[in-house]
């Protein structure tokens, strides 16, 4: 899809990946909608775009609550007008082996990861609908399609984005609506300091391969070529 004044809306805008993914969608031309918690970081990025020139809203929210999720989606809908594009970039990490893994934390991140995402596009679907297409990007992990011990929760709750993506992909194709799933692998933000769990589990993971804007770059590579799937070395 061209993306140029396309109204793109974004969760987890405020921080990490999904930063990185505003500032590179805004380069191209995007109008965007910034969802996250933090109202005044999100108040702050959007008045920085709008003095560079480019159309921006910031909507807090707490993706976990589907009403606060379609709240976001009507309000990004209200003030543009219309809306092109979902990335469903939001997600936490839950740490603990199967055998002692808190299962509230394990429902929180579902609820987050999974619920969040589909609430985002039940939302967005019928808007999409009536425009006569659009894309949702939803942001998995590679770990999705590993067993990392301690990781068993949160792969769970990605290779079930993964599989919604898949459905939807099919159910959708009919209204011209694109469903793509992101791939990202070991990326340098604060996302396993932001994990629910041990977190003295993490002290041994291997280094960062990536920097937040080399996905953002792949995150909008698919946005223009919308493949079923990008991974990080396409
Ligand atoms: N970093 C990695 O190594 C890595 C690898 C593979 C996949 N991923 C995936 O990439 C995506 C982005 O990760 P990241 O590394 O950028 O994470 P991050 O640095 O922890 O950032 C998370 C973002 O989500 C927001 N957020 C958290 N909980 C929220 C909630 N309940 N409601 C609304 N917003 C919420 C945070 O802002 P507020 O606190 O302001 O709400 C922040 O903007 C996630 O889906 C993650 O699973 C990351």
């Amino acid at each position: 899809m061209e993306i140029r004044d396309k109204v793109v809306f974004i969760t987890g805008a405020s921080a990490g990946i999904g930063l990185a993914t505003v500032r590179e969608f805004a380069a191209a031309g995007a109008k965007l909608a910034l969802v996250a918690r933090s109202a005044d970081v999100l108040n702050h990025l959007a008045k920085e775009l709008q003095n560079q020139g480019i159309e921006a809203v910031a909507i807090s929210a707490d993706v976990s609550d589907p009403r606060q999720v379609q709240r976001a989606i009507e309000e990004t809908v209200l003030h543009f007008g219309r809306l092109d594009v979902i990335i469903n970039n939001v997600g936490q990490a839950v740490v603990g082996k199967v055998a002692d893994l808190n299962l509230n934390d394990f429902r929180k991140i579902f609820e987050l990861n999974v619920l969040g995402a589909v609430a985002a596009m039940q939302s967005a679907i019928p808007v999409m609908r009536r425009q006569g297409g659009g894309l949702i990007i939803n942001i998995s992990s590679v770990v999705s399609k590993m067993h990392i011990a301690g990781l068993g929760a949160y792969a769970a709750t990605k290779a079930a984005l993964n599989m919604i993506s898949d459905t939807a992909r099919d159910e959708l194709a009919s209204d011209h609506i694109r469903v793509i799933t992101v791939y990202p692998r070991s990326t340098a933000t604060d996302f396993g300091k932001n994990a629910l769990g041990a977190h003295e589990q993490q002290q041994g993971s291997s280094s960062p391969k990536d920097t937040p804007e080399m996905v953002a770059k792949r995150i909008l590579i698919a946005a223009l070529d919308e493949p079923d799937e990008q991974y990080m070395d396409q």
